[in-house]
């Protein structure tokens, strides 16, 4: 099959959440299927231009009285255009964040559609993501059915209802198949008004991480390369160097990571929670993580300063987005805490088990669909052939996070041995693109039929 994806997130060049890890990821591992898979993608001014190579100059046309440059360029393996429309609107310094987001958004779907019909290409598959290449799905069907892309058929996924619901009722009206990241998230949204009508297109297919991008035993970033075979090595030198590099103290403490945007969606009171009981657990924490929102990223400054005085050696809050420092935390952790008022899958969780952190999340979407709590999911991960991963809670508040973290630090505290074994658990269950690639290609085989 031959898939394009329109899309305004690509890790590494221009990653903002786990839409741009995706868009990366499920490409990569449907090429290594033998499919063709090109990506066409807006060409901001701040992308991360070191992770493109063979940049070239493709081609110019026209649309609504704009030119717009093509270029073609390699990112992680993968064909990706670049477009370069000559009106300043991808020249903002940023990816999301200004006023007329929707309408630069609009502007690049029908611009990507419009340089597939000149360039003469016939792709079977066109697939976009949430409200940002939304538009792709009804431009698509009010514009371009009938020229020579009459064999195409669109997929749409949706990262997150949360956002533009407009636009993703839109999207699902038009497209052929819809789809969304986790089963349990598919489930949790089916009554939504947008959604309902459209059930009998609608999928929910967990997402990956590819192995290779995230590999312990061969990151730049981590002290000491490890596997299963050496975790408790491993993570004990990136502990090491992570507590040497934030200012903690060098000590054999469990050690709590939690890696998020700063948004209402990840729990915000339970993030702030499980900061103090792990402290009054006597363990550690470390926070990355970045706010859009002002008010919630001053809030998080003065935690921080508090917790600086008060427990500085025990805590530490780094409030920016820094993807180094993040896979040192994923190595140098033995928990990731996610407790997400709702999430759609979650990457923060996979990411943490192939590097041997074991997850403590909230039983929302993908979190429910990936963790299985040891003392109590034993026969639903049996029924996914799979070993328990981790601690899991269902209540969004305070004692629903103590029924989970306490468990953790107690089980870290009493049975070492077991504890490490259960690292190496974590570590080798299959959290790839291997099985999701395939549903993949299957539902896109189907909206041929
Ligand atoms: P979402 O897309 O809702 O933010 P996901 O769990 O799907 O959540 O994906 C988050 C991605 O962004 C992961 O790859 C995670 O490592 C990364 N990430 C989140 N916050 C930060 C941060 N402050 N610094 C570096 N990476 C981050
Ligand atoms: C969204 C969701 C997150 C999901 C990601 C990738 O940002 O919030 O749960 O993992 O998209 O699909």
């Amino acid at each position: 099959l031959h898939i394009v994806h329109i899309a305004v997130e690509m890790a590494p060049i221009a990653k903002v959440g786990g839409l741009g890890d995706v868009v990366t990821s499920l490409s990569r591992a449907v090429q290594e299927l033998n499919h063709n898979v090109d990506i066409i993608f807006p060409k901001y001014d701040c992308l991360k231009h070191h992770f493109v190579k063979d940049l070239q100059f493709n081609r110019s046309y026209h649309w609504e009285g704009t030119e717009i440059k093509v270029w073609h360029g390699k990112v992680e393996g993968l064909s990706v255009y670049f477009l370069d429309p000559q009106n300043g609107l991808f020249q903002r310094g940023c990816v999301y964040g200004c006023a007329d987001d929707a309408g630069r958004f609009g502007f690049f779907c029908h611009a990507a559609l419009e340089f597939l019909l000149q360039g003469g290409f016939h792709p079977d598959i066109l697939h976009c993501h949430d409200w940002s290449s939304a538009p792709v799905s009804w431009l698509f069907k009010d514009h371009y059915t009938h020229y020579g892309l009459i064999k195409t058929r669109v997929v749409f996924t949706i990262h997150n209802l949360e956002f533009g619901a407009n636009a993703i009722g839109k999207a699902m009206t038009f497209a052929d198949k819809a789809t969304t990241v986790s089963r349990t998230y598919a489930k949790e949204v089916a009554g939504n008004a947008v959604i309902s009508p459209h059930l009998y297109k609608f999928h929910g297919i967990i997402n990956g991480i590819d192995p290779d991008i995230w590999d312990p035993y061969n990151d730049n970033f981590l002290p000491v390369p490890y596997t299963s075979e050496n975790v408790v090595e491993g993570k004990r030198a990136a502990k090491g160097e992570l507590q040497n590099r934030l200012g903690l103290k060098n000590a054999d403490l469990p050690l709590v990571g939690i890696i998020t945007r700063l948004t209402h969606q990840k729990g915000i009171h339970l993030i702030k929670h499980a900061i103090w009981r792990t402290l009054e657990r006597n363990g550690q924490v470390v926070l990355l993580g970045s706010a859009p929102d002002p008010r919630i990223q001053n809030d998080f400054v003065n935690l921080a300063n508090q917790l600086h005085s008060s427990h500085g050696d025990r805590a530490r809050l780094v409030l920016t987005y820094d993807e180094p420092l993040s896979h040192l935390i994923y190595a140098g952790a033995d928990f990731i805490l996610v407790p997400s008022i709702f999430e759609p899958c979650g990457l923060t969780q996979l990411i943490a088990m192939r590097y041997g952190a074991v997850p403590v999340v909230r039983k929302t979407g993908g979190l429910y669909d990936t963790v299985f709590d040891v003392d109590h999911d034993k026969e639903r991960a049996q029924a996914e052939v799979l070993e328990p991963n981790g601690f899991s809670f269902d209540g969004a508040d305070a004692p629903g996070v103590d029924s989970a973290l306490n468990r953790a630090i107690s089980a870290w505290y009493d049975g070492r041995e077991w504890f490490n074994s259960l690292c190496k658990t974590v570590m080798e269950q299959d959290w790839s693109w291997n099985r999701p690639a395939l549903e993949y290609l299957e539902l896109y085989h189907s909206a041929r039929k």
